[in-house]
């Protein structure tokens, strides 16, 4: 266990039958880049039963929060839906991955693009100040089958803009921009389709996507980074890594837990 802290669970929230959140206490020495993941899990007859998880929380923050799903059959999240307060939940101490401003070319423009769980790295990115000295507008679009999986709604549309540090970065720059697709909302349609369509991008205010202005990171499932992916080929835009920033970079939200 010498590669995991053990940290203490400090609050339990859960947002739908399928989706819940929660925040533990952090290690003095656990440091990470505003977008990574790290393994955290729970000691299941003596060893680690851990899967990624991005943080939620940004890497000011005191503690650490974590956006989860809840499989019934998963060999993790089937237990780790019952946490409680004062619980204890193993964290590795070698955060990772590639959703890093540094593997992003400058631009005007970062699309932040997640769904279902995949909104988690965004949720710590959206919070770093780093984000808004970047870039003129940063476009979080998060897509999920209901309006009730729409998690952090109230925490970006309210309590960021009145953040005592980020509130004016975040009222000038963020704009959050939910779409559902499984029944009524006043944003409907997969991100991909909203993209094709050129609907987004009207929708925004913003111009249609440009090689020249616009960085992406996406997070969700295998299928939609494959089909974000295949639209941001057809425009010429290349996957940047730590070796070479590029126009996109990439992260699974993991959904087999
Ligand atoms: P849809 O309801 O049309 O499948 P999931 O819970 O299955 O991960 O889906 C989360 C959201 O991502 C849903 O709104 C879903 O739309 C959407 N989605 C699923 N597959 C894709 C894809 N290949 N491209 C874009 N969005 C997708």
């Amino acid at each position: 266990m010498s590669n995991f802290d053990h940290e203490a669970v400090l609050s339990v929230h859960h947002w739908t039958d399928t989706l819940f959140s929660f925040r533990t206490t952090r290690s003095r020495s656990l440091r990470f880049i505003n977008g990574q993941f790290t393994m955290i899990g729970l000691e299941v007859e003596g060893r680690p039963l851990v899967r990624a998880y991005s943080m939620v929380s940004p890497n000011h923050d005191e503690q650490l929060e974590f956006f989860s799903i809840k499989v019934q059959n998963g060999p993790l999240t089937s237990r780790l839906q019952h946490l409680k307060v004062g619980d204890t939940i193993l964290v590795g101490r070698k955060p990772t991955g590639t959703l890093i401003h540094d593997n992003l070319l400058p631009g005007r423009h970062l699309y932040l693009l997640g769904t279902g769980t995949g909104l988690a790295p965004f949720m710590s990115i959206i919070r770093d100040p780093a984000t808004y000295e970047r870039f003129e507008k940063v476009v979080l679009v998060h897509g999920c089958r209901t309006v009730s999986e729409l998690a952090y709604e109230d925490l970006i549309t309210r309590d960021l803009p009145e953040d005592e540090f980020l509130g004016p970065a975040v009222q000038e720059k963020l704009i959050y921009y939910p779409t559902v697709t499984r029944e009524a909302f006043r944003n409907t349609g997969r991100i991909t389709d909203l993209m094709a369509s050129g609907k987004l991008y009207a929708d925004l205010g913003l111009p249609p996507l440009d090689i020249e202005s616009d960085r992406v990171m996406m997070c969700g499932s295998p299928a939609m980074l494959k089909d974000v992916r295949g639209l941001l080929d057809a425009q010429g835009f290349r996957e940047g890594s730590m070796s070479e920033p590029g126009h996109f970079v990439i992260e699974k939200a993991f959904v087999e837990k």
